[in-house]
């Protein structure tokens, strides 16, 4: 295998940089030791060339446009699993067998219900907070009321945490939707699996019966299994580096939700359907790609481009073909939105400035338009992301916690502040 080392050329100091392999993938060069060698730092705003830790879970291979988990191919569980077991996949290390399973999905059951008192913080939003906000500050929350089994270095604490997290952001998200529309609260049903019992705790209403569709349930099911993991993505990445200090794990969890509401993360399956509905007709599509590729517009085409996927993004693959099939069940065909969507997609893999950049749909491009067509409000499209990836947030959070090798995250800066200087007095200034 290659040797690398760094050498100063002027002193001739040299840091032999050991290599880090893993399964599959490039290797990583540890630079750990180059400040303490040769007092020079690494810089790489934004982590391009950066791994930040080992990690077993999640595994992506931008060129190929190949995403697994625990090695299985993403497109091998949106076919045949279900979100629930894709959970204890990613959670466990391994696909359970049936007794396993069994017991992992009536533990998730058991742990939707929220403290009642919980229940009462969203009477202090505002009636128009965006549901992102109240699930940062709910799952925060959680912290205030769990912290007796919290203890980050005791396995049977971390089960505990990581069934409840999974079991009760979608109660979390619901009764955020709930509050938003100014209906009750709508409790969980036990015996409705957990993509059903979020559609009902959604659009449920004590009024009259609901009666959970099936395509919806599966179609939200396979979205779920699509967003539950990516590796170090910036949520994630939030999560380790707020759970690096020993915070409790909630608390960690609400960072990474924070992390996730941004445009350019979670928050863009939100943004590409504003950005459909202001550019209105086909007719408008080239003018708005004319602006996109006007970098001064300072506009981009929300749902496409990605840090690692260069090639293709295999969850919009497969999210698009979800759509075609839920846009049909609900008799949505000639959805206008899904004629723009596909307009600017077929403009977009033509053009130079897209193809140059390696500027594809993600999974954010596809998806808003599948929960539209569920009945999902725009502004409820990103905590239906926060729900899948509390996943793989917790399962990072339990491999570094796990890790008695974790340090607590702490980056270095190259400083272009003023030098050192002495205060002045203030009639000298
Ligand atoms: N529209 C127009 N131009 C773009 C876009 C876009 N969506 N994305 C990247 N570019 C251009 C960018 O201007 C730059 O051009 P140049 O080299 O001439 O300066 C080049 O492509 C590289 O872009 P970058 O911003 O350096 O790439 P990045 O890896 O830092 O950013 C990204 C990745 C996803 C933030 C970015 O592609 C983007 O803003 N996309 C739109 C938002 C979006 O859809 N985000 C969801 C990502 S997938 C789900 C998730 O992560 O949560």
């Amino acid at each position: 295998m290659a040797q690398y080392s760094l050498l100063n050329e002027e002193t001739g100091d040299k840091t032999e940089l050991p290599v880090k392999e893993g399964t599959v993938g490039p290797v990583g060069l540890d630079v750990g030791k180059v400040y303490a060698q040769q007092g020079v730092f690494t810089y790489d705003p934004g982590f391009t060339s950066t791994c930040s830790c080992d990690s077993a879970i999640t595994y992506i291979d931008g060129d190929a446009g190949l995403l697994m988990y625990r090695g299985y191919p993403v497109d091998q569980l949106a076919q045949n699993s279900s979100f629930i077991e894709v959970a204890y996949l990613i959670l466990n290390g391994e696909l359970p067998n049936a007794q396993q399973l069994e017991s992992f999905d009536q533990s998730i059951r058991r742990h939707t219900m929220i403290n009642e008192s919980l229940k009462r913080f969203f009477e202090g939003f505002h009636y128009d907070a965006h549901p992102m906000a109240m699930l940062t500050g709910v799952v925060g929350s959680l912290s205030a009321f769990y912290h007796d089994t919290t203890n980050n270095k005791d396995p049977h604490h971390r089960e505990i945490f990581a069934h409840r997290m999974i079991a009760k952001i979608p109660t979390i998200a619901a009764a955020a939707y709930k509050r938003y529309f100014g209906q009750p609260f709508i409790y969980p049903q036990n015996h409705l699996d957990y993509s059903s019992n979020l559609l009902q705790m959604m659009f449920a209403v004590p009024a009259e019966p609901y009666h959970v569709d099936p395509v919806a349930a599966k179609a939200l099911d396979v979205l779920f299994i699509l967003h539950a993991d990516h590796e170090q993505n910036a949520s994630t990445s939030t999560v380790r580096l707020a759970g690096s200090t020993g915070c409790n794990p909630y608390a960690a969890i609400a960072s990474g939700i924070a992390a996730l509401w941004g445009p350019a993360h979670g928050g863009a399956n939100e943004a590409v359907l504003r950005m459909l509905d202001e550019i209105g007709t086909v007719d408008n599509v080239k003018p708005f790609m004319e602006k996109v590729k006007n970098k001064e517009s300072g506009v981009r085409l929300m749902g496409f481009g990605h840090r690692v996927y260069k090639n293709f993004d295999p969850r919009a693959t497969i999210i698009r073909e979800h759509c075609h099939k839920v846009l049909k069940h609900f008799g949505q065909e000639n959805d206008p939105q899904m004629e723009l969507a596909l307009e600017l997609e077929r403009i977009a893999l033509e053009d130079d400035y897209f193809r140059e950049r390696k500027l594809y749909p993600n999974v954010d491009f596809y998806s808003g338009i599948i929960y539209k067509a569920l009945g999902i409000p725009v502004n409820m499209f990103t905590p239906m992301f926060a729900i899948a990836r509390a996943v793989g947030w917790v399962a990072h959070w339990n491999e570094m916690s796990s890790d008695a090798s974790t340090r607590i995250g702490r980056p270095r800066q190259i400083y272009t502040g003023p030098a050192q200087r002495d205060y002045a007095a203030i009639d000298k200034r």
